[in-house]
């Protein structure tokens, strides 16, 4: 039986409350904590946006959308703790009554949550500061992507900083908070099995690939001024690779961790405009098939507009350091795939030396595959006979963990558990400014050297795996991107 800790009464204010993420993700995650008890019955969830509503209104639009992904029982006690507030970042009106709402609360842990486009982040910051809103037990979370390249990430720090301490400020990466990436760090740490192993003397590669089939659809706005590498790759993809490959900490404090996480960050070989062409592979796609439907082209999805972004990434990055040098770390993701499939695949290196006569079969690399979704869980691809008589046949069979089908239990959205580490103040999986500024300083000349090729990005039919430029890219090293089916 799980144990649950306790969480103090707390306010949770969703800037941005009418949005996406707010209405998708963060309520539909507070609503399955509520169902588990852990919100307190005296604590606020506060949405702010601009438009003209009242809590009335706002829980009639949420009871609408969350009926659809949620068990609509108890549905309507949740909502009695939902409220609403109008108000727009750049203008004085409604602040007052708003921060007189959240210090009728003096006890509680106030949580601001800074669900809109970066853009606003400072304004919102400088409102609550001008407020009080800063003090006590405070906290400011910011959705990524923090800025768009190091000096707006720069800028942005800067004046969250002036409002919020560091150590009240949590940068979110919801990747970090997937029940899988957790059991890496249980899995490495845990066990005795792996650690001897997980160094260049015994891993061949690691793949890392993150597949989405849906495409851009309404987020174009965001997603044109982004692309996967700002969207996935400087964020998502990197902490993933840092969880693989950092040394490992003292312990679980959240500086001992984000510590070594940075060290990874900082030992990532530079790709620029001396090798982005051989190391990456931008892709965008076009109209296709997914999931049995004739969709549209990113660009048309645009109105017809000529654009350069990508939405498919594929690149080779490199960790020079003692215990990954020459291990390749594969990173690929996009939209429009094939299928949704998330995960990490550690390669390990051949046996020195087959004693088996060429009529067993091959001798396939043993392969660790953690799969974030869908059906999360791990699987240890080993080498075995073939059960029965007759001559010794080799066979490749994943020792395979189904978290689902192990536990029986539906797997708790990352959201669920960030929020309430937000609420206990415990930022271990959340980055520390240094880690997105050596993110971004990593990512930066790629997309420079991107922009500077002045080549448009590949394109590849929606409901494939990419440009086939990405499957080059690791074949040219005699590996192939890993198939589960396989
Ligand atoms: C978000 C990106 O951070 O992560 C989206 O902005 C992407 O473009 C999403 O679709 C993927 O998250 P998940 O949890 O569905 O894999």
């Amino acid at each position: 039986m799980a144990s649950q800790q306790s969480v103090e009464p707390f306010d949770l204010v969703i800037f941005g409350g009418t949005g996406d993420l707010a209405v998708r993700k963060l309520l539909p995650a507070l609503f399955h904590r509520f169902l588990d008890g852990q919100i307190p019955p005296n604590s606020r969830i506060v949405g702010v946006a601009r438009e003209g509503l009242d809590d009335t209104g706002y829980r009639a639009q949420l009871r609408e959308a969350l009926v659809q992904i949620c068990d609509a029982a108890k549905l309507d006690e949740f909502l009695q703790q939902v409220f609403y507030r109008a108000l727009d970042a750049r203008k004085d009106a409604g602040w007052d009554d708003f921060a007189a709402l959240i210090k009728a609360e003096p006890e509680h842990v106030r949580v601001f949550y800074l669900s809109t486009s970066p853009e606003l982040f400072v304004d919102l910051c400088g409102r609550l500061g001008q407020h009080g809103l800063n003090l006590g037990q405070s906290r400011v979370v910011l959705e990524k992507p923090i800025g768009h390249d190091l000096a707006s990430a720069n800028r942005i720090n800067d004046a969250v900083g002036k409002v919020f301490s560091e150590s009240q400020t949590f940068r979110i990466d919801h990747y970090l908070g997937k029940e899988t990436v957790q059991n890496l760090l249980v899995l490495r740490f845990g066990n005795a099995l792996f650690e001897p192993l997980w160094n260049s003397a015994h891993i061949d590669h690691v793949q890392i690939s993150v597949a989405e089939t849906v495409g851009v659809g309404h987020r174009a706005g965001y997603y044109e001024h982004a692309g996967a590498l700002r969207d996935m790759v400087q964020n998502h993809m990197l902490q993933l690779l840092c969880m693989v490959a950092m040394e490992p900490p003292s312990s679980l404090a959240p500086d001992a961790v984000r510590d070594e996480k940075l060290k990874v960050l900082h030992s990532l070989k530079a790709i620029d405009a001396g090798n982005a062409a051989q190391l990456t592979v931008r892709g965008q796609y076009r109209a296709g098939v997914a999931e049995g439907d004739h969709v549209l082209g990113y660009q048309e999805e645009l109105g017809g507009s000529k654009t350069g972004t990508e939405t498919f990434v594929a690149l080779k990055a490199e960790i020079a350091n003692w215990r990954w040098a020459g291990v390749p770390f594969y990173l690929r993701t996009g939209k429009r795939m094939p299928d949704r499939v998330s995960e990490i695949v550690v390669t390990f290196k051949p046996v020195p030396h087959s004693i088996f006569d060429a009529g067993s079969g091959t001798l396939a690399q043993n392969r660790l595959v953690l799969r974030l979704q869908p059906d999360e869980g791990v699987k240890l691809w080993l080498t075995i006979k073939h059960p029965g008589p007759g001559g010794l046949r080799l066979r490749h069979v994943p020792l395979d963990m189904s978290f689902a089908e192990a536990f029986g239990v539906q797997q708790p959205d990352a959201y669920e558990r960030l929020l309430l580490d937000v609420v206990r103040g415990n930022p271990t999986l959340f980055m520390r400014r240094d880690e997105v500024e050596a993110a971004w300083r990593w990512a930066g000349p790629i997309l420079a050297a991107w922009a500077a090729s002045g080549e448009a990005p590949r394109s590849y039919a929606a409901g494939s795996w990419g440009p086939s430029a990405s499957v080059a890219l690791i074949e040219r090293d005699g590996r192939t991107w890993h198939d589960d089916n396989e």
